[in-house]
C-alpha cells in the first residue's frame, strides 16, 4: 500500500480549503495551492475560523487545531506545492480540460509514485486518469460541502485504478475523520446523480406551480427527513454548478436529466445562490436568508 504523509490540495476555493483543513487535522503535512493569492488568503482565514469554531464547540482539542495550522501551508506556485507530495487532491473548477491540463503540469513536478485524486462532482475519473502518466494510481475522492462537517467521501474507482490506490485512499479518508464508500465509475457517482434528479424535479414542480419553494423545501425536510430542502441545497451548491452537472448527466445518461428551464433562467439572470446573494432565495451580505 502507498504510504501517504504529505498531501497537496489544488484549489483553495470552497472545497479545496475544506479538504486542506481535514487533511491537516488528520495529521498530514498539507500544502494548498491556488494561482490567485486572494483565494489562499481567504482559505487560510476560513480554515482558522472553522478550527476555532470546532474548539469552541468542543469538537476539536486546542492542541489539535494548533497542530493542524502548523502542518498547513499555502502556495502560489504549483511546482513547489506538489514537490515531494505523496498524494495530490485536485479541487479546481469543474471543467475537464482544466483538470486534465492541471494534472499534466502536476505530473512534471510530483514524485513518480505519487497518487492523484480528483474531487470532481461528476466528471469521468477514467478520462482524467487516462490523460496522466499513472492511471492505476488515480481515483476520485468526492468530498461534500462543508468538508470539515460532512462525514462522507465517495471513493471512485476508474477503469484502471488499482487496489493499492483504493486501499490507500480509504485509509487517508478515515484519518481525515470520514466514512468512505467505494463506487465504480458512473456519471455522477451515487450522490450527485440522485441529488441532481431531486433538485431538477423540485425546479420542475416550482415551474408547474405545484407548491412554493419554501413548501417544497419544508415537505422534503419534514416528510422525508432530508436535512435541507432541495432549494436550500442548490443555493448552497451554486445554481451554475448544478446546471453544469445536469448538462453532463443529460449528455451521458439521457432525457431524465434534461436541465429544467426555470433553473437555466435563474443562472442566466445571475441568480447563482448564496455566493451571488440571490438564488432561489435572497441572502444578505452575511449570507443570512433575507426573504
Ligand atoms: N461546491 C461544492 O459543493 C462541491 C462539492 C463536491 C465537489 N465539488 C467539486 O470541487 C471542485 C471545486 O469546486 P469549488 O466549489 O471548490 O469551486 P470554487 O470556485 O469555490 O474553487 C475553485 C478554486 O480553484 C482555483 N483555481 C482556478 N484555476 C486553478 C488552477 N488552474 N489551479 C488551481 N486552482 C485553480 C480558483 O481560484 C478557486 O479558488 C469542482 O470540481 C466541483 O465540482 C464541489
Amino acid at each position: 500500500m502507498h504510504e501517504i504523509h504529505t498531501i497537496a490540495v489544488l484549489g483553495a476555493g470552497t472545497m479545496g480549503r475544506g479538504i486542506a483543513h481535514v487533511a491537516a487535522l488528520g495529521g498530514f503535512e498539507t500544502r494548498c495551492y491556488d494561482p490567485f493569492p486572494q483565494a489562499c488568503e481567504k482559505g487560510a482565514a476560513a480554515v482558522a475560523r472553522n478550527l476555532d469554531k470546532g474548539v469552541e464547540l468542543g469538537k476539536v482539542a486546542r492542541a489539535d487545531a494548533d497542530g493542524a495550522l502548523e502542518r498547513l501551508d499555502w502556495y502560489g506556485d504549483l511546482a513547489e506545492a506538489v514537490d515531494g507530495a505523496d498524494l495530490v487532491i485536485e479541487a479546481v473548477p469543474e471543467e475537464v480540460a482544466l483538470k486534465i491540463d492541471t494534472f499534466a503540469e502536476v505530473a512534471k513536478h510530483a514524485p513518480a509514485g505519487a497518487v492523484f485524486a480528483s474531487n470532481t462532482s461528476a466528471l469521468s475519473i477514467t478520462e482524467m486518469a487516462a490523460a496522466t502518466d499513472r492511471p492505476q494510481r488515480f481515483a476520485g475522492m468526492h468530498f461534500f460541502n462543508p468538508v470539515h462537517v460532512m462525514k462522507l467521501i465517495e471513493l471512485v474507482r476508474g477503469l484502471e485504478t488499482d487496489d493499492a490506490t483504493m486501499d490507500a485512499l480509504v485509509a487517508v479518508g478515515e484519518r481525515m475523520g470520514k466514512q468512505v464508500v467505494r463506487v465504480n465509475e458512473a456519471p455522477g457517482f451515487v450522490t450527485t446523480r440522485i441529488n441532481a434528479l431531486i433538485g431538477n424535479e423540485a425546479f420542475r414542480m416550482l415551474e408547474q406551480g405545484v407548491a412554493s419553494a419554501e413548501d417544497i423545501d419544508r415537505a422534503l425536510k419534514l416528510g422525508l427527513n432530508h436535512p435541507m430542502g432541495p432549494f436550500e441545497l442548490v443555493d448552497l451548491v451554486g445554481l451554475d454548478v448544478r446546471l453544469s452537472i445536469l448538462e453532463y448527466l443529460h449528455a451521458s445518461l439521457g432525457e431524465q436529466f434534461r436541465p429544467n428551464r426555470l433553473l437555466v433562467q435563474h443562472v442566466r439572470a445571475g441568480r447563482l445562490g448564496r455566493k451571488s446573494g440571490r438564488g432561489v432565495y435572497r441572502y444578505d451580505e452575511k449570507g443570512r436568508r433575507a426573504d
